[in-house]
C-alpha cells in the first residue's frame, strides 16, 4: 500500500510502461506516490484517456527538480461520478494529511510537519483554485447568484484559510509550537465548517445543474490543474 515508483532512473521511453504496468497491478483503492523529474501533466492525459473514471490523481509536490502525485486506483468505477464525490474525496484526503501533520507536531517531528504541511498546503491550494476557477464560475452561471450567493461566502472563507496556510507554514518552519497551535485551531474551526456547507449545499446543487457529461469536464480539467 502507498509504494514508491520513482521513474526518474527510467529512459523516458521506458517511463509511461511502468507506470501504466503498476496501475494495472493496484487493488482497487491502492495507490502510489509517482516521482518523476517534470510535470506529468501529458501522463495524466493518458491515463483520461485510457482509464477515465478508474483513477485518482492528487499532486504532492511540484518543485523545480521533482514532481510528485498520488496515482490511486479508484474502489468504484462508476462512469457518473459526481462533482460531490470527486471534491469530497479530496477533502477527506487532505483531513487525513493534516492529521498526520498533527501528530508530527505533537510529538516534536519538526522536519515531518514540515514535509507533510507543505503537501497539506499545496493540495489546499490546488483544491480552492479547483473550487474558485473551473467550480464556482458553473455554478455562478447556472444559478446568476454571483456576487451575494454561496460562492460569494466561500471565496471569502478561502482568503481566510489561505492566510491560516501559510502562517502555520511559517510557525512549522520556524519551530513555534504555540504558533502552530494557535493556527491549527483557526484552521480547523474555519475548513470543518466550511467543507460542510461545500458538502451539503454548494457541492449536491451544483451537480443537480450539470449534465453527465458537463460533470465529467468539470472533474477533468480539476485533475489537470
Ligand atoms: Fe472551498
Ligand atoms: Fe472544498
Amino acid at each position: 500500500m502507498g509504494g514508491i515508483l520513482d521513474v526518474r532512473a527510467l529512459a523516458p521511453k521506458d517511463r509511461h510502461a511502468g507506470i501504466f504496468g503498476a496501475f494495472k497491478d493496484l487493488a482497487p483503492g491502492d495507490y502510489f506516490v509517482l516521482v518523476n523529474d517534470h510535470d506529468p501533466k501529458p501522463l495524466l492525459y493518458q491515463f483520461q484517456a485510457e482509464h477515465d473514471n478508474e483513477f485518482e490523481w492528487w499532486p504532492l509536490e511540484r518543485g523545480t527538480e521533482v514532481w510528485r502525485v498520488i496515482i490511486a486506483k479508484r474502489e468504484a468505477k462508476d462512469t457518473h461520478r459526481t462533482v460531490t464525490d470527486y471534491l469530497q474525496t479530496d477533502h477527506r484526503r487532505l483531513d487525513a494529511i493534516f492529521e498526520r501533520f498533527s501528530r508530527a507536531v505533537k510529538d516534536g517531528r519538526w522536519e515531518e510537519a514540515s514535509k507533510d504541511f507543505r503537501e497539506f498546503s499545496l493540495g489546499l491550494k490546488r483544491h480552492i483554485g479547483v473550487e474558485e476557477e473551473i467550480l464556482f464560475p458553473v455554478f455562478e452561471e447556472k444559478t446568476g447568484m454571483k456576487d451575494s450567493g454561496p460562492t460569494f461566502v466561500m471565496r471569502e472563507e478561502h482568503k481566510d484559510i489561505k492566510a491560516l496556510l501559510d502562517s502555520i507554514l511559517s510557525g512549522t518552519d520556524a519551530k513555534n509550537p504555540a504558533a502552530v497551535a494557535k493556527g491549527m485551531s483557526a484552521l480547523t474551526n474555519t475548513l470543518g465548517d466550511h467543507n460542510m456547507k461545500e458538502e451539503q449545499i454548494l457541492y449536491p446543487e451544483s451537480d443537480h445543474f450539470l449534465s453527465d457529461a458537463e460533470r465529467s469536464d468539470v472533474i477533468k480539467r480539476a485533475q489537470a490543474a
